[in-house]
């Protein structure tokens, strides 16, 4: 029914009328009645509601909800077709919800979910009914500002993540419900920006592509995504935003995707004002429509030049059609025509806090914790230092747009709050830091500004001013704790060996501070693991856990590496910190890995049959803990090389002092296959390594075969 009212409408449609359908302009809060005179000239599909390109790295005016409504009445009476009112939000509207990459680490996806479902209730209640996230972006290079924005190095994580927040972001499924459009971005390979460069070009195999980098995308679209951004980055030498074989044969043919695309910001353009791919922004626009683009961001190209194309044939009106096509359908789906305003939006600012809190508590890693120092007690003298104790509006991380100040504090404010007995030192670099105190804890970290869309940096390095103050630090004898408040993966080198503890706490979002203080004394437990590598130094990026066996060495990573032919002469290449590594305060102790059936035929995996495995793990320390198990396969002969280990499942459970918990772990064919260059899936018959622990280098292993 609803797809003959949309056939009905484009019947209806003018050419003009079907060009502004096909294209996004922006609104950054101008004055309404001023503002429809661009709805009446250009009859656009959607608002994108920002200032800048750069949204993230700028102060935003908030969104002003009452305008979209008053919008959104013009635009139905006018045109008779709702506008979608897109906006960046990305881990948060109203309350901070810690970055991507933070939120990853607490490797708790149920969690995830009912953040980005509190996101979408702050959002929905201003009328924003489309959102540019999650952004799915595998990434192995830390020097790219962007690797904060998406879920790390692994493609489970990612597909996990993925489903988490279009679950969360779409909950309702219809706006009648309350649900609030994902788009999936930036499709496909952005991640792999060479050398970590924002913008530069990107180089993966099909191979490469299809097991590593749609996998979260698949994931998306399987739990009901409709929209996604094209990158703008290129795949075999095509820019994506003109590329049909990723957006057009790769994207619906292979994954099914039956939504519609949009361009990235002015991308459209690009390929012709940058890339040298379209002789001008005319043919780059005939290009990305002919591709699969169905939606122009930013630049207008569409807008410009579509009667033209279409006039000379370059462009066929089928193809125009079918663009329109998939936008409407996807209003409609959306249930935009019968509702194209939210009603009676409400929730709570304090629950959301109190998530956004708990969140970055389970996102918080302990990296190292010599002498079992932490969890301090709040009796302890604390000298309180470094450029982190008093800073506040980095822990709401870039891309938080509409964000309440007032809402987020530092840990200094809390210390206070609390009444935590500290003396404080806000040295200059000259002054010696000189504390009569029990211990130090050291709050380092990187500004929000360093952060996200072209912000890369070439070294991943502790900045070296805040080295000399970890060192001024050390000087004191004192047990030094270090609260590392850095977004990204960065390269500890020897400087971790001036820390007797570390807590690595990402950009963790509104309530980052009280989270912090509350893992560090002891009212939450830390169980964040790392979804990313922490490398000792910047020349070994990239160094990433789930890569192929190498030749003359399997890799050094797994502690594998032949003397005869070291990766690296003059350093190590190993991890300083391992993917899925993460502390606790307790000890936990994984048992034998036991399985009932070590042997399933070929047949029968292939029609579900899954292997099960069970695993004792054991608290062994005085204190509870919140064990992560991690469920890592290595297919030892293939027709492919394989990663050397592959996370496929994750378990999680609270174990109190002394306590036993037995996890249950089952394996299938989409943990044991992978996909070919074609993207056609295979499982081979031969055996598999299973570990299951608390690392990617655990060493807890079975071997399982298919027969
Ligand atoms: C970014 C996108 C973002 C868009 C709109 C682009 O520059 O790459 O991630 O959604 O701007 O702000």
């Amino acid at each position: 029914m609803k797809i003959d009212r949309v056939e009905q409408i484009i019947k209806n449609m003018t050419l003009k009328e079907k060009i502004g359908q096909v294209t996004q302009i922006g609104y950054s809060g101008e004055d309404v009645d001023e503002f429809v005179k661009f709805i009446d000239e250009i009859k656009p599909g959607s608002l994108i509601l920002a200032g800048t390109a750069l949204a993230g790295s700028e102060e935003q005016r908030s969104v002003q909800g009452e305008n979209l409504v008053k919008l959104q009445e013009y635009a139905v009476k006018n045109m008779g077709i709702p506008l979608l009112f897109g906006r960046d939000v990305i881990h948060g509207h109203r309350v901070a919800f810690p970055l991507a990459l933070t939120m990853a680490s607490s490797f708790d996806f149920k969690l995830v979910e009912k953040c980005f479902d509190a996101v979408r209730q702050e959002a929905v209640s201003d009328g924003v009914n489309w959102t540019f996230s999650p952004m799915l972006d595998m990434c192995r290079d830390p020097r790219w500002g962007r690797i904060v924005e998406g879920p790390g190095e692994d493609p489970y994580i990612g597909e996990c993540f993925a489903k988490a927040a279009v679950k969360g972001f779409q909950k309702g499924e219809t706006v009648e419900n309350g649900a609030m459009l994902a788009c999936l971005k930036h499709f496909v390979g952005y991640g792999a920006s060479e050398g970590g460069r924002d913008y530069t070009q990107t180089d993966i195999s099909d191979y490469s592509l299809q097991n590593e980098y749609l996998p979260a995308f698949r994931s998306a679209i399987e739990n009901g995504a409709q929209t996604v951004m094209a990158s703008f980055n290129g795949i075999n030498g095509v820019p994506n935003s003109g590329n049909k074989k990723i957006m057009t044969d790769v994207l619906r043919g292979q994954l099914g995707f039956d939504g519609f695309v949009i361009s990235d910001w002015d991308a459209i353009m690009m390929m012709s004002e940058y890339s040298g791919f379209a002789k001008d922004k005319r043919d780059s626009a005939g290009k990305a429509i002919n591709a699969g683009i169905d939606m122009d961001m930013g630049g207008k190209v569409y807008l410009d030049y579509m009667e033209s194309l279409i006039e000379s044939g370059e462009v066929s009106e089928e193809v125009l059609d079918e663009a329109v096509r998939r936008i409407l359908n996807v209003k409609a789906h959306f249930g935009l025509f019968e509702h194209p305003f939210y009603e009676n939006q409400s929730f709570d600012l304090d629950e959301h806090l109190a998530l956004s809190q708990k969140m970055a508590e389970e996102s918080i890693v302990l990296l190292k914790n010599s002498n079992g120092i932490l969890p301090l007690s709040k009796e302890n003298r604390i000298g309180l230092m470094g450029p982190f104790a008093s800073e506040r509006r980095s822990h709401a991380g870039c891309w938080s747009l509409d964000w309440d100040q007032s809402l987020v504090h530092s840990i200094e404010d809390v210390f206070d709050k609390e009444e935590i007995k500290y003396v404080n030192s806000d040295l200059r670099l000259r002054e010696a830091p000189q504390f009569n105190a029990d211990c130090i804890v050291i709050a380092l970290g990187e500004d929000r500004l360093m952060t996200g869309e072209a912000c890369s940096v070439g070294n991943v390095s502790l900045p070296e001013e805040q080295v000399a103050l970890l060192k001024k630090a050390k000087r004191n004898g004192l047990p030094v704790i270090g609260i590392l408040c850095f977004a990204r993966p960065i390269a500890l080198e020897e400087n971790i060996d001036l820390f007797d503890a570390v807590l690595y706490t990402g950009h963790a979002g509104s309530r980052g501070a009280e989270a912090i203080c509350s893992v560090l004394f002891g009212d939450a437990e830390p169980q964040g693991r790392l979804p990313y590598t922490l490398p000792h130094y910047s020349g070994q990026i990239p160094v990433y856990y789930n890569s192929l066996s190498g030749c003359r060495q399997i890799n050094s990573y797994y502690d594998d590496e032949d003397p005869r032919f070291w990766s690296y002469l003059d350093t190590t290449s190993k991890p300083l910190f391992p993917f899925g590594y993460g502390l606790s305060y307790s000890n936990l102790e994984y048992g034998e890995i036991k399985t009932d059936c070590d042997k399933i035929k070929y047949e029968d995996i292939e029609n579900g049959e899954k292997f099960v495995f069970t695993v004792t793990v054991k608290n062994t320390g005085d204190r509870k803990a919140v064990a992560v198990g991690e469920a890592y396969v290595h297919d030892t002969v293939a027709s492919r090389m394989r990663p050397l280990r592959q996370l496929r499942g994750i378990k999680r459970a609270e174990i109190g002092a002394g306590k036993s918990v037995e996890m249950t772990f089952e394996l299938g064919k989409k943990d044991l296959g992978f996909y070919l260059e074609d993207g056609s899936f295979i499982l081979e018959k031969g055996e598999f390594e299973v570990y299951i622990g608390e690392s990617s280098i655990c060493t807890n292993k079975t071997v399982i075969e298919v027969v």
